[in-house]
């Protein structure tokens, strides 16, 4: 199986070449900004279908929320224009399409996890760029959406790496404890994007680790996790931290029916945390 990464370089798309790696069975393709730009829909073409893949699975995004925000023709191009030259490249080439998406398609206002067949209300414009294009992907037959959330990765900027800039230079710091979510490692997002492509599953899943926590919550975790003592952390709301995008309160993901599928649910986020703190 042939399978094509867009975003390789990123957190998601770095841990799924990794995975894939010498797998058996299975040919990998790195596809960076470097192989192709998602603004220029006519080289993303070029690229795909120059590798003939029997797999697209799509992890490149404008992934930095506020910068969405400010900045919405540049995220409309990258996220929406970009993943219609991804679908109609794969399309072209006969290729299952694997579509990484997230909670923030979700407005948060709901009392519990949202299943996939939730209707997406998103807040902000990288959530409704991200819906957009889920929609391009459930139009193609056999189109996957896989949404997570809160993603955390040994590689570039996150927020495990983020408290611990804050807590190497501050006695105190100040975390969000008004939106609730489930952490997840890129590196077991991974696993389960191949579970699915395995399943041949189509239409949406959601797929995160199990558990949940509030950012205040989570950085309290991160700095446990690494016997960091005499910091501070100071519990605040979105409102005191007044970013430039709203984030939705509940952003739990209900993700039986991957767990169905795969004959378990991903680890408890902790957990994993823990195990990548270890190595980081
Ligand atoms: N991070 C989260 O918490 C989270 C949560 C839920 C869902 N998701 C979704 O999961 C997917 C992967 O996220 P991630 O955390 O792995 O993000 P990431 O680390 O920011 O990686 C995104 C990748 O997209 C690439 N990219 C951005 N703009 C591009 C462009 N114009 N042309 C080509 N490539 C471009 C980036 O390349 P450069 O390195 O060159 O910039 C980067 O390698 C995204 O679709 C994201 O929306 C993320």
């Amino acid at each position: 199986m042939r399978i094509a990464v867009t975003g390789a370089a990123g957190g998601v798309g770095g841990s799924l070449m990794a995975l894939l790696a010498g797998r058996d069975g299975v040919e990998a393709f790195p596809v960076t900004r470097k192989e192709a730009d998602l603004a220029d829909g006519a080289a993303v073409r070029e690229v795909i279908y120059r590798l003939k893949p029997d797999v697209v699975v799509h992890c490149a995004a404008m992934t930095a929320v506020d910068r969405c925000e400010t900045e919405q023709e540049l995220a409309w191009r990258i996220n929406v224009d970009g993943t219609r030259a991804v679908a109609d490249a794969a399309r072209g080439a006969g290729a299952r399409l694997v579509y990484i998406s997230t909670d923030y398609v979700f407005d948060g206002a709901k009392d519990g996890p949202y299943t996939p067949d939730d209707p997406p209300h998103p807040l902000n414009v990288y959530g409704a760029t991200k819906w957009e294009a889920e929609k391009i992907t459930l139009d193609i037959p056999g189109g996957l959406v896989v949404r997570s959330s809160w993603l955390f990765s040994r590689r570039g900027k996150s927020f495990v790496r983020t408290v611990l800039e804050l807590a190497a230079r501050q006695a105190e710091i100040k975390m969000v404890n008004d939106q609730t979510g489930a952490p997840t490692w890129s590196k077991d997002l991974a696993a389960a994007i191949l579970v699915c492509i395995e399943e041949n599953a189509s239409g949406i899943l959601h797929v995160t680790n199990a558990g949940a926590c509030t950012w205040h919550e989570y950085a309290e975790k991160v700095l446990a996790l690494k016997g960091i003592s005499g910091v501070a952390v100071k519990p605040i709301t979105s409102d005191e931290l007044g970013r430039p995008a709203r984030r939705p309160k509940n952003s739990r993901l209900d993700c039986s029916a991957y767990a169905a599928l795969a004959g378990r649910p991903l680890r408890q986020w902790d957990e994993a945390l823990k195990e990548m703190l270890e190595t980081l």
